[in-house]
């Protein structure tokens, strides 16, 4: 008998049509998501107008991807939803050093480096030392960790977006940690900077009075044999924004002081030619594979 279609038991209608032999994980995700969608317009009495809106916003967001440019990723950024997704899937593990969002400019494979090379092939902006190690979460060191750095200049563009100004990989390095776990490199202390604006994103930060900036940081990802690989960053304490990232990533504990240097003999140990210039240090604590999951 068919059923008559209602508010109440609309949901319930969808969710029953599943047959028999759906996916078990596949059945539970999308029963709860029509069962929010559903309630979700339920509470805001959707209009037709705006069911159309929506449509066609989204059909816009489909029409903004290509291979460079992903605009429904940049959508659940700006939503929370990477990041909810990210700190779901990598919750905190006691000391373990925390996780953020990938973000879309890991879109070349950083070239490998030496301990202590220069990411910044360019010369402008405030020279900077990255220090660090590599530690399990018992504290104990991890020999040949690798670990892949990408960061915006002093401008706040990537090289990526200005293939025509920057050399082919600025601001991008693989570096092997030492035997000790210990790593270091130079570069510039990075700047803050507007995700893509140009697109659909870009029309709901403005209709919703938002900003469209990140705060200043370096990208990492980190592998270490035995240990889940860690996607983080480490952000520029008191960079504009921190409080206020577009895209909702910060975690207080990746936030790092860059502190002005003006010691002379530790610009000529860390070959930085020139004081002052700034450093920064970035324990990376990483979790045993199959420990806390
Ligand atoms: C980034 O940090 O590169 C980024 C992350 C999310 C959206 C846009 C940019
Ligand atoms: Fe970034």
């Amino acid at each position: 008998m068919a059923t008559d279609f209602t508010e109440e038991t609309a949901a319930d209608a969808v969710i029953e049509s599943f047959g028999p032999d759906t996916d078990p994980r596949l059945r539970e995700i999308l029963s709860s998501l029509v069962r929010h969608l559903h309630a979700f317009a339920r509470e805001v009495e959707l209009t037709i107008p705006e069911w159309e809106y929506a449509i066609q916003f989204l059909t816009r967001v489909g029409q903004r991807c290509d291979d460079e440019r992903q605009e429904f990723i940049l959508l659940s950024d700006v939503l929370g939803m990477s990041m909810l997704t990210e700190t779901i899937s990598n919750r905190k593990f006691g000391v373990a050093t925390e996780s953020t969002v990938l973000g879309p400019f890991h879109v070349v494979e950083s070239p490998v480096r030496s301990l202590g090379d220069n990411i910044d092939l360019v010369g402008t902006g405030t020279p900077c030392v990255i220090t660090g190690r590599v530690v399990s979460v018992d504290g104990s060191r991890i020999p040949g960790a690798t670990i892949d750095v990408w960061q915006a200049n002093d401008q706040g563009f990537y090289d990526v977006q200005q293939p025509d100004v920057q050399p082919r990989a600025n601001g991008r390095g693989l570096f092997t940690a030492d035997a000790n776990g210990e790593f270091w490199f130079r570069t510039v202390v990075p700047s803050y900077y507007p995700i893509p604006t140009d697109g659909p994103v870009g029309e709901l930060l403005i209709a919703t009075g938002r900003h469209a900036f990140r705060p200043a940081h370096i990208h990492f990802i980190v592998n270490a044999p035995g240990h889940r690989p860690l996607t983080t960053h480490m952000f520029v304490a008191g960079s504009k924004y921190i409080e206020s990232d577009t895209v909702f990533a910060v975690k207080k504990s990746l936030v790092a002081d860059f502190e002005e240097v003006t010691d002379p003999a530790l610009a000529e140990e860390w070959k930085v030619g020139k004081v002052p210039f700034s450093h920064a240090d970035f324990e990376i604590i990483m979790q045993p594979e199959g420990h806390g999951q």
